[in-house]
């Protein structure tokens, strides 16, 4: 298969194991690409491409437009607090806006869940969701699997623990549904608050233990508690949390575990999720993660480009 079966990438539960296959093995070319003294291809030459984020990011936002750049694409940014939307512009006419400027694919990061999904019913563009609220982030979740198959191959039948705030995470959810398409057990720990109500009918193992999840697992991700999205306090303060489900070298000693495998999708609170000495040391593949964030998005927009010209 050489071509996505999806004009858009909204989400992870919508795309099938051969789409994930696809983004995966291109992204494994574009990887030997970016590593070369010139790191450019004329790939998306002539296509542009507008970033526009109604959300703060970092490693999403930058890595999106050195992809774009890299694959020689023009790049437009967009940043919602310095727009027209303060004066009351609506979503969709942003957007129509933007594309009259004769843009191709516009790479969205919204607040609000299903923001993705109602833009692409109602304008003629490949949308990329670059994060959906507490829904999906199918990017941050395909760069995790292709960073955690470049350290154990096959993701087959392998134990993965996502800990932290289940409830608020957008890449716990795409995580689930990417790392069980490729055969992956997944399981999720952490407060019981912060835990979807429903969430064993994904298939998904529940732990309230951090100790009893980190013996089960073959690799953790942790979350940061996710304070921007909590209207209520889901445990009694942030040094009881650290003490009941913050990751540490002791913990991991406690089980002859210090290998293990840490991924962190990031920003990092040092000292509440995690220690620094943990996200620091040998055994996270954090930064890992970030490197092949470009690569997985350059092979996103590579593939949504090609479905775009054969449509046309
Ligand atoms: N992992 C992630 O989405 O980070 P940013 O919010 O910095 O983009």
């Amino acid at each position: 298969m050489s071509k996505l079966s999806t004009k858009h990438l909204l989400g992870i539960k919508n795309i099938t194991v051969d789409d994930i296959n696809l983004i995966l093995s291109t992204a494994q070319n574009f990887k030997e690409v970016i590593n070369r003294p010139i790191k450019k291809v004329p790939s998306l030459r002539d296509v542009t491409i507008a970033n526009i984020f109604f959300e703060n990011s970092t490693r999403t936002k930058l890595s999106f437009e050195l992809a774009e750049k890299r694959l020689s694409a023009d790049v437009i940014n967009f940043s919602a607090s310095q727009s027209s939307v303060k004066k009351g512009e609506t979503l969709v006419d942003t957007v129509k806006n933007i594309l009259a400027m004769k843009v191709d694919m516009v790479v969205m990061r919204h607040p609000n869940p299903g923001a993705c999904v109602y833009l692409a019913d109602r304008v003629d563009c490949s949308i990329v969701n670059a994060g959906d609220g507490a829904h999906e982030h199918p990017t941050q979740a395909l760069l995790d699997a292709f960073s955690l198959h470049e350290k154990l191959g096959s993701l087959k039948d392998k134990k993965i623990l996502i800990v932290g705030d289940i409830l608020h995470s957008r890449v716990a959810l795409s995580n689930i549904f990417c790392l069980q398409k490729l055969g992956a057990e997944v399981a999720v720990c952490g407060p019981s608050t912060l835990i979807p109500k429903h969430i064993e009918e994904l298939n998904v193992k529940v732990f309230l233990n951090l100790k009893k999840a980190l013996q089960w697992c073959d690799v953790v991700n942790v979350l940061r508690i996710q304070l921007e999205r909590q209207d209520i306090q889901y445990f009694p303060t942030i040094r009881e949390y650290t003490m009941q489900y913050g990751l540490s070298r002791e913990l991991l000693k406690s089980i002859d575990r210090e290998d293990m495998i840490i991924m962190h999708p990031g920003p990092i609170n040092r000292g509440v999720e995690i220690t620094s000495d943990l996200a620091d040391g040998n055994s996270a593949i954090i930064l890992n993660q970030v490197e092949n964030g470009v690569a997985i998005r350059m092979a996103i927009l590579y593939l949504l480009a090609g479905s775009m010209k054969s449509n046309t």
